[in-house]
């Protein structure tokens, strides 16, 4: 089998190393790919861009590729899927229509509205006098988001009346540029946050193990929001009967509804939850794609083939399979982001240390922001790498993780050294 993975973050190079462990799969291509699926085995990156429909069409075609799995939500947004659905390519992700889950957040309070799915109560705008006046007649703090996709930046946790409006203002005067034409108003939540990855093919929804990420870029969850500074699975905070309950009520609900709005979805169906202190939970957010650093500690407990799944959704016959099969234990993923992230950072610092992070026992290395320069791994992005350990337990995945990426090295890099602070007991 050959399979061509669409993006160039740490989440594309833990499907990459996934698909490589299988027999199954001859050969792996990433577009573009990072540093670190450049030096896999058996795995090509290519200069295409994960925008460039055409060009990756063309190089499925012209190379008999069997599966594409597409990464980023951008492209999926962007109707990837049905770009190379038309050609006749079998593509892992949602339609354009289905990654509106994502793409519009209030596209994605009316789903969840209409299928009676848990969620923060929020109100949608589309002038700054209205949105201000919702702000002064409730409490604070208060939720602003703008609707669509802005890297994860778009939402802001207001603890103001005048942080709030503001808020407004930069969203409404184009800060976020087209992702800025509605703004929500959200109740704020409190509690912890989970995310709870499942695979669909439309009809049958499959659980990933839950994970939780630590958001902020420094210790303690102080700071600035980021992509993802670590994660780990499976999060014990989402026992078997919360999960049992989150499958019926959130996943089950939602893939129902867009069944009856003729959206054939496939792919990860992904929802973010904040629990409660009480246990009880709501939908932060949904996404249409591996959550990224979750799929760093999720997929390398994975035991079922992750190709055989990932076909099985695109075929429909995810109810044909058996149960996912995880190894037992826990992962813990560590990612190390470049000085001034997610502000301003630079590019180019040469990284050593990799190779003999690779080579400790039960250890991995996922880069992200890396490209190849001659011979030499190099930073390119803000989220530069992570590490992860698994073990029988957390503290023994974490104790991996640190031992791994203590012996990493790169001018200004930074990473948390709290991550799994909650399950480290
Ligand atoms: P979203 O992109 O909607 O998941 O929002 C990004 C982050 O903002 C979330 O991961 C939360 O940390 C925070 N957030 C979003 N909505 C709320 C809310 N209603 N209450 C509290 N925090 C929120
Ligand atoms: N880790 C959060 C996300 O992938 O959206």
């Amino acid at each position: 089998m050959k399979v061509l993975v669409v993006g160039n973050g740490g989440r594309e190079h833990a499907i990459a190393l996934k698909l490589l462990q299988s027999s199954q799969v001859k050969q792996v291509f990433c577009a573009p790919g990072n540093g670190g699926t450049a030096t896999l085995t058996r795995c090509q990156n290519l200069p295409i861009s994960v925008d460039d429909f055409k060009g990756i069409g063309q190089f499925c075609q012209d190379n008999n590729i069997d599966l594409v799995v597409v990464g980023p939500e951008i492209p999926l947004a962007m109707g990837i899927t049905d770009y190379l659905q038309n050609l006749g390519i079998k593509v892992f992700g949602p339609t354009r229509a289905g990654a509106q889950i994502e793409a519009s957040k209030a596209w994605a309070k009316a789903l969840m509205a209409e299928s009676g799915i848990p969620t923060a109560k929020a109100a949608v705008f589309t002038d700054a006098a209205a949105a201000k006046g919702y702000v002064n007649s409730g409490s604070i703090p208060i939720v602003i988001k703008a609707d669509g996709l802005a890297a994860g930046k778009g939402v802001i946790v207001a603890s103001t009346v005048e942080a709030a409006h503001r808020a407004i203002d930069s969203i409404f005067e184009g800060q976020f540029g087209s992702a800025g034409k509605f703004v929500l108003v959200e109740e704020c939540l409190v509690g912890q946050e989970v995310s709870v990855l499942a695979l669909t093919d439309g009809i049958v929804i499959r659980p990933l193990l839950p994970a939780q990420d630590h958001k902020r870029i420094g210790d303690g969850d102080t700071g600035d929001n980021t992509g993802g500074m670590g994660a780990y699975a499976p999060a014990p905070l989402v026992t078997p009967e919360l999960m049992a309950k989150i499958e019926v009520e959130v996943l089950q609900s939602a893939i129902a509804t867009l069944r009856k709005r003729n959206i054939d979805y496939r792919g990860v169906l992904y929802a973010g939850l904040m629990v409660s202190p009480e246990g009880k939970f709501k939908v932060l957010e949904f996404n249409c794609r591996f959550g990224d650093p979750e799929t760093q500690a999720i997929l390398p407990l994975l035991e079922t083939p992750l190709e055989d799944l990932l076909l099985a959704c695109v075929e429909k016959r995810l109810g044909e399979m058996p149960p996912i099969a995880w190894k037992s234990g826990a992962a813990c993923c560590v990612v190390a982001s470049a000085s001034g992230y997610p502000g301003d950072y630079r590019k180019g610092e040469a990284i050593s240390g990799i190779k003999s992070a690779e080579g400790l026992t039960n250890t991995y290395v996922f880069q992200a922001g890396t490209k190849q320069l001659n011979t030499q791994i190099v930073t390119d992005g803000g989220r530069v790498l992570g590490v992860t350990g698994i073990g029988e337990n957390f503290a023994q995945a974490i104790a991996r993780a640190y031992a791994g990426i203590s012996g990493i090295h790169f001018e200004g890099m930074h990473y948390r050294r709290d991550i799994g602070y909650r399950v480290q007991k």
